[in-house]
């Protein structure tokens, strides 16, 4: 049985106005009553964090918010960017890195992906690392190599003591927004790769506590069957994290997969 408390997040993308985000905030706020038995964030676009966070403090909801990039460096002349302490001041506690849109539309490489893990860290935020193969390197039989490779570099310098606020983001590229999900074996084997590689990054006791969510076409229909996989703790949602009944019925699923055993 897996100690481990699921954990889904719904990523917003650059997706809904100020009032629809505020509105879906506050329907998840009032149907998620689950918080003791799962985890979750929403990762609403920059200009609504403050508002969506209002939104969920108003209801007092356990839904956390999370940010979906910053930039590492903590003032100065970077145009365009958004340091973590901004978005500390405006109640954001978690950040995704290296979503597989920002390393492959955007250019993100490893090396920044590494100095945002650190540096979020360092300001004591949440970390959601995302990794995750192309087609093409899953058609190589590269899959397992890419994916430690990606969880490798984005750790470097990481310690066991720090990875108590890092979840790790499977997210297959090639079922994010395809409507194409991964296996639930497939994702499986894949989740326990990474969860070996994280025993030899670190250790056993590091590798079992370590939250691995899936990402890629996870929906109220395939969730319950994704998340009772032994090393699959949850979810990050795109699609389905913009309809209310949808999310909800993913985070319901993810607190009934709490304690079942594997
Ligand atoms: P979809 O659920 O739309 O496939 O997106 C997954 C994702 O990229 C979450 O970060």
């Amino acid at each position: 049985m897996s100690a481990r408390k699921p954990y889904v997040g719904g990523n917003w993308k650059m997706n809904l106005n100020g009032s629809q985000a505020v509105d879906l905030a506050s329907k998840l706020a009032d149907g998620f009553t689950a918080g003791d038995q799962a985890q979750a964030t929403v990762f609403p676009a920059f200009p609504y964090l403050e508002k969506v966070g209002q939104a969920l403090t108003a209801k007092n909801s356990a839904i956390q918010l999370g940010a979906q990039d910053f930039y590492h460096q903590p003032n100065g002349a970077f145009t365009g960017e958004v340091s973590l302490d901004m978005l500390k001041d405006v109640g954001a506690s978690v950040v995704l890195i290296g979503h597989s849109e920002r390393r492959h539309v955007i250019g993100e490489n490893d090396i920044l992906i590494n100095e945002k893990v650190l540096a979020s860290l360092e300001a004591g935020m949440e970390v959601i690392l995302c990794i995750g193969e192309k087609i093409e390197q899953r058609e190589a039989n590269q899959t397992d190599a890419i994916n430690t490779g990606q969880l490798g570099y984005g750790l470097a310098g990481v310690s066991g003591e720090q990875m108590a606020k890092v979840t790790i983001a499977y997210e297959p590229v090639w079922a994010i927004g395809t409507g194409k999900t991964a296996t639930s074996q497939d994702a499986q084997n894949t989740h326990q790769a990474v969860r070996r590689a994280l025993a030899f990054l670190y250790n056993d006791g590091v590798a079992n506590a370590t939250r691995i969510q899936y990402g890629g076409s996870c929906k109220p229909t395939n969730a319950a069957e994704l998340f009772a996989q032994a090393d699959i703790d949850g979810g990050l949602i795109g699609g389905a994290a913009l309809k209310p009944e949808d999310f909800l019925a993913i985070l319901q699923t993810a607190a009934e997969s709490a304690g079942v055993p594997a």
